[in-house]
């Protein structure tokens, strides 16, 4: 079964907003870039460390540990010392509310 969260409400979710919200007991990194939402397991696959507050730069946000860069339409890493892809999860857009769920 699936397991659906919301993260909050569009209005309070401006451009460059980034939050933290548990799917399933993960830890989920939910980033507004250009207006689209995405959600990427909060855990760089590079060391445990978590993605939130890392800056999202084309696209793509960075582990501010050692500057590994993941893709947040895909998740998958695009810069060293990151090779594995981080997991994503699906992002919904309902009655203005933004909702993460497992692909
Ligand atoms: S822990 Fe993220 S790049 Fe090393």
């Amino acid at each position: 079964m699936s397991e659906r969260v919301r993260a909050g409400e569009v209005t309070q979710m401006p451009e460059g907003f980034q939050c933290a919200v548990e799917v399933g007991g993960v830890s989920v990194v939910v980033v507004n870039y250009e207006g689209q939402f995405y959600a990427l397991r909060n855990n760089c696959t590079h060391k445990d460390y978590p993605l939130l507050g890392g800056e999202v730069v084309d696209g793509r946000i960075t582990c501010a540990k050692h500057g590994g860069k993941f893709e947040l339409s895909t998740g998958k890493a695009r810069a060293l010392p990151a090779v594995k892809a981080v997991k994503l999860y699906r992002t919904e857009v309902e009655d203005g509310q933004v909702f993460v769920s497992p692909l």
